[in-house]
């Protein structure tokens, strides 16, 4: 019987992706097959984040579940990837000496390997290491369901801003030879694959090498994507306003296949905690781009990632941060206090803000946030809109639920589960929580 693999991931859509990618390598390699419950499981994969401390911190109370499991049936295999396992290493079988296998972002396509080895010799196994680009080359192609897939074009970061860990955890930026990512993608395309999410930590950073040497722009690389046939809608995340170029808005100006939805994470609308967080931009920077951006495609959707409570922080500089939101008009964001990260250099600043001032801006920040969101979903009643059919919607029977570019759940009345994975174009007629609508029967189905 084929041996069953649980896999629990933690953190960022890097992480879903390598995830998906351990799935992809064991089931060829081993034939192992995946399984929702960890009971059941041969082998238990943890895919961990160490971006801040409380998803550290789950880390351990996970494996302390599955300590009971392996007491019950020893054979059973447990593993830790991703950036705890690459900061900690051999540290985590200290701490927890159940562990089998420690392996990092960049090692997981050895995993195979480990396995055996551990099989024969029943000795733990550790590889944190930071092998270039060797991961995608032992990596099978990608296994597909549905019609949306994600594509990873580079890894690691070299941007060290003073907060974060990923440059240490998932090592310097490199991106994936051009050829590569866009036989991947056709691939994907072959398969029934409509729409292509590039993965990366600065993708804008993207400087692929063409087979004869030069190196491509991501700028370019998004060109080369729209044009393979079945692709017809690209997101990307996440990229870096220092990188966010002319060329890229030309992009935005000739490529409607590049979807009107940016996350291009700001952290602070403070000019002085940029600095201090080595962001290399002002918040009128930051402005400028979104102006110019906006001026080629005036109806994008833009959200952020913002930090509160960086050490230092004032309530001006809070102030300034709510002024950038207003100025930018954000649609979304993903929003947490700051959490000191050992190891970076902003762990060595002095922070006296009370967590409770942070708690509140925090709160104040998302609201504000939340209004817009809102206003936004209601600003699209009486719009047409083309979307990705998902799914059918179980909240109203007869209704299936398709995508809006900038990422609203659309319901609208249709039986004919054949047109999921196809896009429709329908009338939004009325909205049903803050980022949910309505919509008519399609007007549009394509063929
Ligand atoms: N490459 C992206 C960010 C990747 S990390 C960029 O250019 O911004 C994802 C998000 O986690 C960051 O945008 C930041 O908002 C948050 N983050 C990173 N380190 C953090 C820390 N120490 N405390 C709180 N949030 C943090
Ligand atoms: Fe982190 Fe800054 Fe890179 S937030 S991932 S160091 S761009």
């Amino acid at each position: 019987m084929a041996k069953k693999l649980y896999i629990e991931t933690q953190g960022c859509q890097m992480n879903e992706y390598d995830s998906s990618r351990m799935a992809d390598l064991l089931g060829d390699t081993h034939g192992m097959e995946l399984t929702t419950n960890p009971e059941e499981a041969d082998v238990l994969l943890l895919n961990t984040c160490s971006i801040r401390e409380k998803a550290q911190e789950k880390v351990f109370s996970q494996l302390g579940r599955w300590r009971k499991l392996k007491a019950a049936r020893p054979e059973v295999v447990i593993g830790v990837g991703g950036c705890v396992a690459s900061q900690e290493g051999a540290a985590i079988q200290k701490r927890a000496p159940y562990v089998d296998l420690v392996f990092g972002p960049q090692t997981l396509h050895r995993l195979p390997q480990m396995l055996n080895a551990r099989d024969s010799k029943k000795i733990t196994m550790v590889d944190v290491s930071f092998p270039e680009n060797e991961k995608f080359d032992f990596l099978p192609e990608p296994r597909v369901d549905g019609y949306k897939a994600f594509v990873s074009i580079m890894e690691g970061c070299s941007k060290y801003c003073s907060f974060c860990v990923v440059p240490y955890t998932r090592g310097e930026e490199i991106s994936r030879p051009f050829d590569d990512v866009i036989a991947e993608i056709a691939v994907l395309a072959g398969k029934g694959v409509r729409e292509v999410t590039l993965l990366g930590q600065n993708v804008n950073g993207f400087r692929g090498p063409h087979h004869d040497g030069t190196i491509c722009s991501f700028a370019e690389l998004l060109r080369h994507v729209a044009g393979i046939p079945g692709i017809d809608r690209i997101r990307y995340t996440t990229s870096h306003p220092l990188e966010f170029n002319d060329d890229l808005i030309a992009v935005y100006a000739d490529t409607p296949k590049l979807v009107s939805h940016l996350h291009l994470p700001v952290q602070s609308g403070s000019n002085a905690v940029l600095a201090g967080m080595k962001r290399n931009h002002t918040a009128a920077d930051y402005l400028e781009r979104i102006r110019k951006l906006k001026a080629v495609r005036p109806d994008i959707h833009i959200s952020s990632d913002f930090i509160i409570g960086f050490p230092g922080e004032t309530e001006q500089d809070f102030m300034d941060t709510m002024q950038l939101i207003s100025d930018v008009d954000y649609d979304h964001s993903y929003s947490f206090i700051y959490s000191k990260r050992p190891g970076t250099p902003a762990a060595e600043l002095p922070d006296d803000t009370p967590d409770e001032v942070k708690k509140q801006r925090l709160q104040i920040l998302k609201d504000q946030i939340a209004r817009n969101t809102g206003r936004k979903t209601d600003a699209m009643i009486g719009s047409r809109q083309r979307l990705l059919v998902d799914r059918k919607s179980e909240r109203m029977p007869g209704h299936l639920i398709g995508i809006a570019e900038n990422t609203r759940w659309v319901h609208f009345p249709c039986a004919d589960e054949n047109l999921i994975g196809k896009f429709v174009d329908v009338d939004i007629t009325k909205a049903i929580s803050i980022n949910a609508l309505c919509a008519s029967a399609p007007l549009w189905i394509e063929s």
